[in-house]
């Protein structure tokens, strides 16, 4: 991803709510964008150019977003590390303690959170659990909300993940490996007859069965955390062959990979009793499915473009959004 950079933008810092009580948003003056977090996927780290340029471009198309790329270490070696090494409950709380005291985020009304592949459930993990900053749009690209039935082939050279997958001998299902291979905590394991959730699985995930509120015990948080999104849109790659199953990406059940029969989300129990806010989300128009071409995490920068506009430009500005403009009499920081 290449972009060329238009220094010739003027800068606009997001300004703090420290003048949240000066002059309330109006509909003729659309408010600065609101900032950008990105949490990126498995093998990556937050200070990758490939990264760096996906918020170099979403500053391009909604001048002045103030971006922050999720981290578990500054060091980018130590965070590629922790996309594969790692308790996600201790992960997402550190993302979580971050985000509440960063002189930026934490001032900020609201964010706008980009995810690709696993942080896109990690950002959802994010909203349910602390949602401080609040996310106004979440945004998933291939992302694993209904857990793997497989776990991905790692790279011929890629030791790192080599390593992690070796763990996996040990038991998926062990606090050993639940408590440090992140992606064996959003692997799930159903009965391929009916693509409902194995016993092990609900009792041993240390992420997934618990964000999912599929146990007994629903945490009634999580859902109305999700419902007061404005919008949670999900993106599925068409050729994705490193999900598997894709149609994680929507949400949806695959009953067994040989049937390829698929439950979309609409008709699951998770939704149709809501254990997560989402019915309540959609019943407002806020759940959005879309779909495009390409295999895992294939963006072009002009798909990425059209994402920024339609879900992160201003409020009040001239996108997507301004068709639904909100009023946010904190979000008004003087002049843009
Ligand atoms: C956004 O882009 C402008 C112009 O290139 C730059 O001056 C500014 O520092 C960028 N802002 C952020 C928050 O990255
Ligand atoms: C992961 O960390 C949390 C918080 O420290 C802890 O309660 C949990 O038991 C850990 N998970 C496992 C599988 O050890
Ligand atoms: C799968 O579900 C079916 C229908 O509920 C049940 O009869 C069967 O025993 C289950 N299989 C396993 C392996 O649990
Ligand atoms: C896959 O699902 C179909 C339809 O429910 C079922 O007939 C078939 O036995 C399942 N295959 C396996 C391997 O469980």
């Amino acid at each position: 991803m290449h972009l060329p950079m238009h220094l010739s933008v003027p800068t606009l810092l997001f300004l703090s709510s420290a003048s949240a009580s000066a002059i309330p948003s109006t509909l003729t003056k659309p408010s600065r964008p609101l900032p950008l977090i990105i949490w990126h996927g498995l093998g990556d780290n937050y200070a990758a150019d490939g990264l760096v340029s996906v918020g170099e471009l979403a500053n391009e198309t909604n001048p002045g977003t103030y971006v922050y790329n999720i981290r578990l270490d500054e060091d980018p070696g130590s965070d590629r590390t922790a996309t594969f090494f790692g308790n996600l409950t201790e992960q997402l709380a550190q993302v979580c303690d971050t985000l509440a005291v960063h002189p930026v985020l934490s001032l900020a009304p609201a964010v706008n959170a980009l995810g690709f592949s696993q942080g896109g459930q990690f950002l959802r993990g994010y909203v349910e659990r602390c949602n401080n900053p609040p996310v106004r749009n979440l945004v998933t690209f291939g992302s694993q909300h209904n857990g793997i039935a497989e776990f991905q082939a790692c790279a011929p050279t890629d030791w790192l993940c080599k390593g992690a997958m070796a763990l996996l001998r040990v038991n998926t299902w062990s606090n050993y490996v639940q408590s440090r291979l992140v992606p064996a905590q959003y692997y799930r394991s159903c009965n391929t007859s009916t693509g409902e959730p194995t016993p092990e699985y609900l009792e041993n995930s240390n992420f997934l069965a618990d964000i999912n509120n599929e146990r007994v015990l629903k945490n009634t948080k999580y859902a109305a955390n999700i419902a007061s999104l404005n919008k949670f849109v999900m993106y599925l790659f068409k050729d994705d062959t490193t999900v598997i199953p894709k149609e994680s990406g929507w949400f949806a059940q695959v009953t067994n990979l040989t049937s390829g029969i698929v439950t979309p989300l609409r008709n699951r129990a998770i939704y149709k009793e809501d254990w997560l806010g989402l019915k309540k989300l959609d019943e407002k128009g806020g759940l959005v499915f879309r779909e495009t071409k390409g295999g895992h995490m294939q963006l072009s920068d002009e798909l990425l473009v059209k994402v920024f506009k339609d879900f992160f430009s201003p409020v009040g500005g001239k996108g997507k959004e301004a068709e639904e403009i909100v009023m946010q009499d904190s979000d008004s920081s003087g002049e843009l």
